[in-house]
């Protein structure tokens, strides 16, 4: 008995040594060479440290679980602080593919593959098997096609960020599913089609980058009811309808950018009221109706942009009460009348510009009336 459990012991620990020596998964490591197979990075050599039996040790972007020898985290970045990358005086380049290969390193919680410039073809579909996958990160490539269709099934993922590449399709249902979620970034691509009605379901996100796209359709009223969400950036895309009143309710938000849509009806007073947002870009759309005069001591805006809408009726008076405006631009609209006194004086690097292009403005900055 004694002997047998004494045997079985050195086993366990005699095959833990011989994992912790040769580390990496043979599966694994099959897996990643045919990953670096489908790619070419030829300025800086990173994958020639990609050779040898254990990936876990020395091969440039590669972690591995140090118990079990399964590769965990692939992270390689064209735009990396890293010595390899920073010292050449050259950004990162590569061209190639995404191998579907990588599927099968089932381990993985981190796929980051950012800012090489030219990979190209289309995000493989198996990566959504993926589910211990918590960041995957394809920004800045030339990716094509859709994005997987059951990407919802990633239920562990924090961080979507497919942003700069060149996929097209509309945003999968399943997205909203992604109940981890927290930092989501589709933001320079071709995707069409309008944003899930229950986006709203994504109760963890804190940032939500949806834009220049050539998005459709009118902004989910659920989108309120992210109560974390604390940036969204919608600019850029064919967006229509009004904006929800709710909109202006949201606790945390502080970066509200919709410039350059096709958005209509009211600016919504709870959107000036909201002493917590400090961006708010609404330049380039179809807003009409009055400014809501409902700024007050709290206001804190560094940005205020509602430039090239059809605003029409006075400046508001209570602008002059806000603590804080930065960069104020009513330009390109169809207000009337004076410019309220002490809007110039709080902020008097506003200047004539902040006002130009209106039917009848007057007034400090501008000419007297
Ligand atoms: C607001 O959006 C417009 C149009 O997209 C852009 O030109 C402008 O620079 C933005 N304003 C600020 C202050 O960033």
């Amino acid at each position: 008995m004694a002997s047998s459990f004494t045997f079985s012991v050195v086993t366990v620990f005699l095959a833990t040594v011989i994992l912790t020596v040769h580390g990496c998964s043979p599966s694994d490591r099959t897996a990643l060479l045919s990953f670096k197979a489908s790619l070419k990075e030829p300025y800086h050599g990173i994958f020639n440290t990609w050779s040898g039996e254990n990936c876990c040790v020395n091969w440039y972007g590669v972690s591995c679980d140090s118990t079990t020898g399964r590769v965990t985290d692939i992270n390689l970045r064209g735009e990396s602080e890293d010595p390899i990358i920073s010292k050449s005086g050259k950004s990162g380049y590569m061209t190639g593919k995404i191998s579907p290969e990588i599927c099968k390193i089932d381990s993985l919680t981190s796929f980051i593959l950012a800012d090489w410039k030219a990979i190209s073809g289309e995000i493989p579909q198996c990566l959504t098997s993926l589910s211990n996958l918590r960041i995957l990160d394809l920004i800045g490539n030339q990716l094509t096609g859709k994005i997987p269709v059951n990407i919802g099934k990633l239920q562990r993922l924090t961080v979507l960020n497919l942003a700069e590449n060149s996929i097209s399709g509309e945003i999968p249902t399943s997205v909203v599913e992604l109940c981890s979620l927290k930092h989501l970034d589709l933001s320079s691509n071709s995707l069409t089609g309008s944003i899930p009605v229950n986006f709203g379901n994504l109760q963890m996100l804190s940032r939500a980058l949806l834009n220049r796209n050539q998005l459709t359709g009118s902004i989910p009223v659920s989108v309120t009811k992210i109560y974390r969400l604390a940036d969204l950036d919608l600019s850029m895309n064919r967006l229509t309808g009004s904006l929800p009143y709710e909109l202006g309710k949201m606790p945390v938000l502080s970066t509200l950018n919709l410039d350059s849509n096709s958005l209509s009806g009211q600016i919504p007073s709870s959107l000036l009221s909201n002493s917590g947002l400090g961006i708010l870009n609404l330049s380039r759309n179809g807003f009409s109706g009055t400014i809501p005069d409902v700024f007050c001591p709290n206001s804190y805006f560094m940005v205020l942009d509602m430039s090239f809408n059809n605003l029409n009726g006075r400046v508001p008076g209570s602008l002059s009460s806000a603590k804080y405006i930065g960069h104020l631009d009513l330009s390109h609209n169809h207000l009337c009348g004076s410019i309220p006194l002490g809007v110039g004086s709080p902020f008097d690097h506003l200047d004539a510009t902040s006002f130009s292009n209106n039917d009848c403005l007057c007034g400090n900055p501008l000419k007297t009336c």
